[in-house]
């Protein structure tokens, strides 16, 4: 697999990092996830205006790679290279502040920022969405700027893991005082009273992409929408429940923590809003 890392194109393999880098020691960092569908990013835009938004919100210095144009570029090249601009793949794109002797205080200001661009096969979840998933719900442990897509993930990779061993696709991450924020790498909506709601775009969820076109194809589509966080209790009550994401797309929930949700099988609401974002994709999302 091809890659690129500051400035140079090169096998992944040979893509070598200093041990003082400050993704390594203090994850003091940035990502960001596009989807590419036959060698064209989705949603671009609006990746590109996150990144642009944690590289601020970090204080990071601004990479030369972070031109919309210039990152476009290396995201196709790499597509090409890699032989993903056929069909689906994502890009995953990584800034650090750096390599720079080990100190919590930011490195001098010429120290050059650590640019990280490859890009991944993508099979979506076409035998899961049939049936549905399950999920169960964990803790939110994260730190109160999870607006941020950093790379500090652990309480998401705990989250997951706790998931995964319970046999379910996703853990739904709750606030102490019983908000449902979001899951671990997804966006939570549910409806409720025959109206879709989700969490705001506060500091406690990352505002998803796909979650913003999903409440775009919600609009068209006259399905009514409310922007307020469901609560534990509610989830309980809920016609349907599903997940957004750019590695998931829309995802119906259909047993949260051994209880059925709404039917026990995959909302109208969902498929629908999911056939739309498929179709928004030009028809070859995954389905
Ligand atoms: N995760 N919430 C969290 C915590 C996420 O990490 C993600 C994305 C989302 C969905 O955002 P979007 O629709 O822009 O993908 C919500 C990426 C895919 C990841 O970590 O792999």
């Amino acid at each position: 697999m091809r890659a690129y890392l500051n400035g140079q194109y090169l096998d992944k393999a040979d893509a070598k990092l200093s041990v003082d880098d400050r993704g390594f020691v203090f994850g003091d960092g940035i990502y960001e996830v596009y989807r590419a569908i036959d060698g064209e990013l989705f949603e671009a835009e609006r990746h590109h205006r996150r990144l642009e938004h944690g590289l601020e919100a970090l204080r990071l210095p601004r990479p030369t790679e972070a031109d919309a144009g210039t990152l476009h570029g290396i995201a196709l090249r790499l597509l090409r290279e890699n032989g993903h601009d056929t069909g689906e793949a994502t890009v995953y794109v990584q800034v650090t502040r750096g390599a720079a002797p080990r100190a919590h205080v930011f490195p001098p200001a010429d120290t050059a920022p650590t640019v990280f661009v490859t890009t991944y096969p993508f099979k979506g979840f076409a035998d899961l969405r049939r049936t549905g998933a399950t999920v169960i719900t964990q803790p939110d442990v994260r730190w109160l700027r999870c607006n941020i897509k950093t790379v500090q993930l652990l309480p998401n990779v705990l989250a997951k893991q706790a998931a995964a061993e319970a046999g379910a696709l996703e853990a739904l991450l709750v606030r102490a005082d019983g908000t449902v924020t979001e899951g671990t790498h997804t966006n939570l909506f549910a409806v409720l009273d025959d109206e879709l709601r989700t969490h705001p775009t506060t500091e406690l969820i990352l505002p998803g992409v796909t979650r913003a076109v999903v409440l775009e194809l919600a609009h068209e589509l006259g399905i009514p929408v409310r922007e307020e966080a469901i609560t534990e209790e509610e989830l309980g009550q809920c016609e349907e429940l599903f997940l957004t994401g750019t590695t998931t797309d829309v995802m119906p929930v259909v047993s949260c923590d051994g209880r059925i949700v709404g039917a026990g099988v995959p909302g109208a609401i969902a498929m629908r809003l999911h056939d739309a974002l498929v179709a928004r994709m030009g028809g070859v999302g995954a389905r």
